[in-house]
This record gives structure tokens, sequence and C-alpha cells, in this order.
């Protein structure tokens, strides 16, 4: 299967789908990277792998929905099977949903329905919750709301108070990137059904 991959950051998740696709029978390669901007580890590490990139920015563009249709055209230039949000801090508006919806995985550090949005680990921590974790699955048109494939538990510490939840973040994305690989590989090896909120491997 043909990955796109979609990164606005450190691309941690991203560097362990680009090393589990070396293996040639994990089923998936990534064919680009793709970000919303600049001068970020997760474009570095495409690009050392060989890989294309492409930056789509907001600001570059007259509106959010001009912004949608051209990372959308950006991503289908690479004719993807599955695109793979990995720490892709903006929202897939309808132009990219009218195309990908169904394709699409998000990660996300914590066990939705709980903490959606941009501060997962840090919400999770705040309210006290004892245990935290990721979850990957298929993107909707809400916010961290599309029906869920897997999710992984990491227990909250005392401690995680002291820093903020950085601890709590690298705990969880070591569960996360390990979560992801395997999720990512069997939908390319196994293929998958989509039965309203339930996702069901296998063709
Ligand atoms: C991941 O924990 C992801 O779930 C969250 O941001 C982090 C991105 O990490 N949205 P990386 O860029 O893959 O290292």
């Amino acid at each position: 299967a043909r990955l796109v991959v979609l990164v606005s950051g450190s691309g941690s998740n991203l560097q362990a789908l680009l090393d589990a696709s070396a293996d040639p029978g994990y089923g998936a390669e990534i064919v680009a990277v793709g970000a919303d901007r600049g001068g970020i580890l997760g474009l570095e590490r495409a690009e050392k792998a060989g890989l294309p990139t492409f930056v789509v920015k907001v600001r570059d563009h007259a509106d959010r929905a001009a912004w949608d249709r051209a990372l959308t055209e950006a991503v289908a230039a690479y004719r993807p099977d599955l695109v793979v949000s990995a720490g892709f801090m903006k929202i897939l508006g309808p132009a990219f949903l009218g195309r990908y919806e169904g394709r699409t995985v998000n990660t996300h550090p914590a066990l939705l329905p709980s903490f959606p949005g941009a501060y997962g680990v840090r919400d999770a921590l705040a309210y006290g919750a004892k245990v935290t974790g990721c979850t990957v699955h298929f993107v909707d048109s809400g916010v961290d709301t599309g029906p869920i494939i897997a999710q992984g538990v990491v227990a909250v510490e005392d401690d995680d108070e002291a820093d903020g939840g950085d601890a709590l973040h690298e705990r969880i994305k070591t569960v996360e990137r390990n979560l992801l690989v395997e999720i990512v590989g069997r939908l390319a090896r196994e293929g998958y059904r989509i039965e309203g909120r339930k996702v069901r491997f296998g063709s």
C-alpha cells in the first residue's frame, strides 16, 4: 500500500513507520511526507530517507478552504492508498475528507473520546486521570472523533505533574509509535472495512 504521512513536528511516529517499512514484508511504503509548516524535524527525517516532501501553509492561501483544497491536491499527486496523520496539527477539511475519509488514520495521545484536541496529554494530567494513553483512529469530520481502530494504555505517575506532562507524553509516544506501526501494517496487509463506528480487518 502507498502511504502519505502528514507531520507538524518531530516526526517520531513517521520515523517508526520509515523503519518498519524498510521490511519488504511490512506491506506499506511511504511515498511522500507532507507538512503544514517548514523547518521541522519530521521533514528532515523524510529528506534523510530520500522521500519527496511537500509543505502547504495556511497563510499561503486565501482562507482555510483554499488551504484544504491545496493540501488535498498535494496529497493526491502521490496516489496514496492510506494517509497517516502523525502529529499533524491541523483539522483536515471537507475537500480532503471528500477524497480521503475512510483512508486517513490519525494517532492521538489520549484515550478518546477523553481529551480530544491539541492538548490531550496535558488535559488528562490536569483532570487527574490515573491512566491515559493513545488512540489510532480513522479521521472523520470531527476533531479526534472518527472510528477507533486501537488504543494503548499508559499509567500516569505521581511525579508526572512536575514537568507538565513531558515525561508522560514521551511514555505515551513509545506506546503510540509501536501501535501505529502495527495498525498501519495490518490495514495495509489485511485490508479493512469500516462498519459504523467499528473497524474490522480483512477484505
Ligand atoms: C504525537 O504524540 C501525536 O499523537 C501528537 O503529537 C505527537 C507528534 O509526535 N498529536 P511526532 O511528531 O510524531 O514525534
